[in-house]
């Protein structure tokens, strides 16, 4: 276990809802290894006027839940003595007096700026950091998603971001590029020479990418209604997922000639025309209905949202690939709120035989399936078709199961640990680069602009069921559905 340099994180947002869930409990785990020195800070700052003391009570009330049986007296006691706390506004120049001390005590180490806020602040926080001289060649700076609201709001915040750090020292986050399941599937694709010759328009005949999520909103309701289904997840977690299964192999993995690759995806994804739009995407919103047996309130009635919102709760789409590896080759992808579970996975549906000389009966229509599993479970299956025990050639799917919590006995790494590791480490190739953001952006364009244009509204869906209907006449139109092994 290699520890980590000496740093110093500054988490701006340090008391927002990210923070607690994700952030603190990461580096709380971090901690925990034994890989975080003493010497390192955490330095959170958020605009309430609070003692060290007191957020640090915060902090340990908030984040105990997230942390589980992780938790344990003395390692929060290692982990708060790394701890400080800023009470600023990060608008006001002004008010990076302390931080700016504090941060003055140790000029040479590795800075973090993680902007965990709203992304209306980023701008105004690069200046104000740039400005009180608190960015060194050093220095990196995390930003969260989604990066503004469209590709114009997100060269903005790029162009004011990259005044003051260099495009080497900007890490924008992807969580689910830092999810096991996701690096696994890239060591399949390009540890072993199995599957290269089958990933192709000739073996594969659609490609399905599930983000399901069985929670609302959970007091988000203010940010999601700004936001939807589209630009919260499929603009960015989604379209990255399909890039690691669509990508050429890179060259080697330094950050460049993964990220090079995932461009050229982004790029060749088909533009949607406004018929497209209408054919090939659907929205939908939920109604109430129930969620883990209890029942639940519909979207509009979720607090912080408009009574008479149109914010899309969820989205699914057919998006194709405009190259000689996929062309022809459906990606349907689909993520939504208030489904039946919180399910994460990626589907790689290879082609029936070309003949079945057991005969169509025998068969079923059976063919080979890789099931990349995210969420609940982290596993990757293989389904072959097997004959059944018996007399009658019947045959029947079994799979080839890895599931790595039994195949390999060490505690798994949440992705936001691994992402702070490589961000401190100075790691970029799992983090998006600014080409690749613009290039998701452009992309889901013409489907937002169709979508306000419009005077439809989001189909309805029953919290707790699998979307609107129409999400499955999307893949019925081309005879398929939606993988149902759950
Ligand atoms: P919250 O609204 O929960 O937290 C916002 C944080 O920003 C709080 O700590 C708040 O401090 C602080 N803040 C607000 N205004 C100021 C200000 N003027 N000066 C200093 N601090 C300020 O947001 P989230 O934690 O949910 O989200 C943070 C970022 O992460 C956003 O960009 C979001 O899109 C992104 N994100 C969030 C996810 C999540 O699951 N929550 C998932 C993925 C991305 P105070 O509490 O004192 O008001
Ligand atoms: C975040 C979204 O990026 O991802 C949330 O903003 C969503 O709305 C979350 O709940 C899902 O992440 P995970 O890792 O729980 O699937």
């Amino acid at each position: 276990m290699k520890s980590l340099p000496d740093f110093d994180m500054v988490l701006f947002g340090g008391t927002g809802d990210l923070a607690m869930r994700k952030l603190l409990p990461a580096l709380y785990q971090q901690v925990k290894t034994g890989r975080v020195n003493p010497a390192s800070r955490i330095l959170a700052a958020a605009r309430r006027e609070m003692s060290k003391a007191e957020f640090l009570a915060l902090a340990e009330a908030t984040c105990r839940p997230f942390l589980g049986e992780a938790y344990d007296a003395e390692t929060w006691n290692a982990f708060a003595a790394r701890v400080d706390y800023f009470p600023m506004d990060v608008r006001k120049p002004e008010s990076y007096g302390p931080l700016a001390a504090a941060l003055g005590v140790h000029p040479e180490r590795i800075r973090v700026f993680y902007y965990s806020t709203a992304p209306e602040f980023f701008a105004t926080m690069s200046a104000n950091l740039g400005a009180a001289g608190l960015i060194s060649t050093r220095s990196r700076v995390v930003v969260e998603k989604p990066l503004g609201h469209d590709l114009d709001s997100s060269r903005t915040i790029n162009d004011a971001i990259g005044e003051h750090f260099a495009e080497r020292q900007i890490f924008r986050i992807d969580h689910y590029l830092g999810k096991e399941p996701v690096q696994n599937l890239l060591a399949l694709r390009f540890g072993n020479v199995l599957f290269e010759p089958l990933w192709r328009r000739e073996w594969v005949q659609d490609v399905q990418i599930t983000v399901a999520e069985q929670l609302g909103m959970e007091g988000r309701g203010d940010f999601y209604d700004r936001t939807g289904a589209l630009r919260d997840m499929l603009q960015n977690h989604l379209l990255q997922l399909l890039c690691i299964v669509a990508m050429e192999p890179p060259t080697g993995s330094d950050p460049d000639a993964v990220r090079d690759e995932k461009l050229k995806v982004l790029r060749s994804l088909k533009p949607f025309t406004a018929a497209d739009v209408a054919t090939k995407t659907v929205r939908g919103q939920y109604q109430a209905g129930a969620a883990a047996g209890m029942p639940v309130a519909a979207y509009v009635e979720e607090s912080g949202v408009d009574a008479d919102s149109r914010t899309e709760t969820f989205v699914a789409v057919k998006a194709e690939i405009d190259t000689w590896r996929w062309a022809g080759v459906p990606f349907f992808l689909r993520t939504g709120k208030r489904m039946p579970d919180k399910l994460a996975e990626i589907v790689i549906n290879f082609r029936p035989v070309p003949h079945p000389i057991f005969g169509e009966s025998a068969h079923g229509g059976r063919a080979n399936r890789l099931i990349i599993r995210m969420q609940p479970d982290e596993s990757m299956r293989l389904y072959l078709v097997a004959k059944q025990p018996g007399e009658a050639m019947a045959l029947q799917p079994v799979n080839l199961n890895l599931d790595f919590a039994e195949s390999f006995r060490d505690r798994r790494l949440e992705a936001y640990e691994r992402l702070l590791m490589d961000a401190i480490r100075g790691k970029l190739t799992l983090f998006v680069r600014r080409d690749e953001q613009e290039a998701a952006w452009r992309w889901v364009e013409p489907i937002l602009d169709q979508w306000e244009a419009s005077e439809d509204r989001p189909r309805n869906y029953t919290a707790g069921s699998w979307g609107p209907a129409a999400s499955s006449a999307l893949l019925s139109r081309d005879g398929l559905a939606w993988n149902e092994e759950y």
